[in-house]
């Protein structure tokens, strides 16, 4: 599936579940942009101090930068990112716009 790695549509939502394209210091990838724990904000997430997590807003769960480097194969091709998401290929899939977080805006 292919979506937007900024702006309008810079949110894939496959079988309801948000995902984003991030850029860190330590390199870009697809994120889910809800929190496991509770649903929380994962796209406005900061870096730890260590750089190496990301935090979530809501109760500052910590997800280390290499496993979601892991989590979804994608490729980026200028302004599109295209991603292999987990779950059913014919999963329902709407686009959609969530602002990222400094840390995850690149
Ligand atoms: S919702 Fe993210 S840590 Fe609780």
């Amino acid at each position: 599936m292919t979506f937007s790695v900024a702006g309008r549509n810079n949110c894939a939502v496959v079988a309801g579940e948000p995902y984003v394209y991030a850029r860190t210091d330590e390199g870009a990838f697809v994120m889910r942009a809800r929190c496991p724990h509770r649903g929380g904000p994962l796209h406005l997430a900061g870096l730890s101090p260590e750089r190496n997590r990301l935090v979530c807003p809501w109760h500052e769960r910590k997800t280390s930068l290499t496993r979601l480097r892991q989590e979804i194969p994608a490729v980026r091709r200028g302004d599109i990112v295209t991603a292999v998401f987990p779950g059913q290929p014919d999963a329902a899939v709407g686009f959609g716009h969530r602002p990222l977080s400094v840390d995850l805006a690149g």
